[in-house]
């Protein structure tokens, strides 16, 4: 990994597959992601959505490299056509930083609380980068004005207490675009924040696509988050990819019972003008990657399947459904269609 790879437009900046991993626990291995494939072609952004404990973070500690070393990974994760999976640490902290950039929830735990911003936001491109004095400077006023923050230079010389979660999440997002990566992977940016704040942040990023070529995976396991946002959307449950589509799609014609029993926990316009009908949850809980059920792992929430037969006789596999549409469910055509979704 010596020099920048061009930008192909054919080539994925991002691809993963077959990625495994297997951590050891008390209660024996989990498999915390299994079998799992996509790519992120260049300047889109892939939501990646799903309950707590689907396997979402996991996967972006895994393209990075940073799980603990007890985790066993396998499949190929490639970047620009480059495989990362198995690097050795040397590759993989150029690549950090430089290449891909993430931004984790935790924007305050993540910046050091006895440093100006502006200084942190400086040294995330001097780790990479020769350059120093009023060009860093100005570079660093330049992306904290990106990132939205206001009288930047003013507030580059101020403390992260003095900043507010939404301004810190903010300043995290300078630092991750700071060298321009190729691929940003943002790990519930918005969980951490209100709602309006929320609004604000995700605006960033989509000023982001606009003035970068940056690809971006969103985290998150609010599907409602990916919607303005998002290009295409992957839905994963147990570890595994149960729906990949636009985003047009997903909100509009999913091919899977989660993702519609997702869209159904929405909160939307018109349920507001009709209260008799409350927010749908989905019932039950996501099950423990150490016990899954048989067949296909989300057969005993779903309200279509086939019990006892094929739905939990045989786990089904992703396949296509449509344009750019791929679901795993022995029933796509079952999955109603679902009522106007405010976006
Ligand atoms: N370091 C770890 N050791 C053991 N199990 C883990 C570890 N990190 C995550 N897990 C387990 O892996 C599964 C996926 O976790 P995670 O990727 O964090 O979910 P998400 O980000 O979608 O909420 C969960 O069952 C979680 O308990
Ligand atoms: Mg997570």
């Amino acid at each position: 990994m010596t020099s920048a790879p061009l930008a192909d437009p054919a080539t994925p900046v991002l691809s993963v597959r077959g990625l495994t991993v297997d951590l050891p626990t008390e209660q024996g291995i989990l498999r915390a992601v299994d079998g799992l494939g996509f790519e992120v072609a260049p300047g889109e952004t892939l939501g990646v959505v799903g309950e707590s404990g689907s396997g979402k973070s996991v996967t972006a500690l895994a393209i990075l490299g940073l799980l603990p070393s007890s985790a066993r990974v396998s499949g190929a994760v490639e970047l620009h056509g480059r495989p990362i999976l198995g690097a050795s640490e040397k590759e993989l902290e150029q690549v950090r930083g430089a290449q891909v950039a993430m931004i984790f929830q935790d924007a305050l735990a993540a910046l050091n609380p006895v440093m100006p911003v502006g200084t942190q936001v400086g040294e995330a491109i001097t780790v990479h980068r020769e350059v120093g004095g009023a060009e860093l400077r100005e570079r660093v006023v330049e992306l904290l004005d990106v990132v939205g923050i206001p009288n930047p230079a003013e507030r580059a010389d101020q403390y992260p207490h003095e900043y507010s979660g939404g301004m810190r999440q903010r300043a995290m997002i300078a630092m991750a675009i700071a060298n321009d990566p190729a691929l940003l992977i943002a790990d519930e940016p918005t969980t951490a924040l209100d709602v309006t704040i929320q609004a604000q942040v995700l605006d960033v990023f989509r000023r982001i696509q606009e003035r970068t070529r940056s690809s971006v995976i969103l985290v998150t396991h609010d599907l409602g988050v990916v919607a303005g946002v998002a290009d295409r959307v992957l839905v994963l449950y147990a570890g595994r990819a149960v729906e990949v589509a636009g985003v047009d799609r997903t909100f509009y014609a999913p091919a899977h019972p989660y993702t519609s029993g997702l869209l159904a926990s929405l909160p939307r316009l018109d349920r507001r003008a009709r209260r008799d009908r409350r927010l749908h949850q989905i019932g039950g809980q996501p099950p423990s990657p150490l016990a899954l059920p048989a067949g296909c792992a989300f057969h005993p929430r779903c309200e279509h399947a086939e019990v006892p037969g094929r739905c939990d006789g045989e786990g089904p596999e992703l396949r296509e459904v449509g344009p750019g549409h791929l679901s795993a469910c022995h029933f796509p055509e079952r999955v109603p269609a679902p009522e106007t979704v405010e976006r």
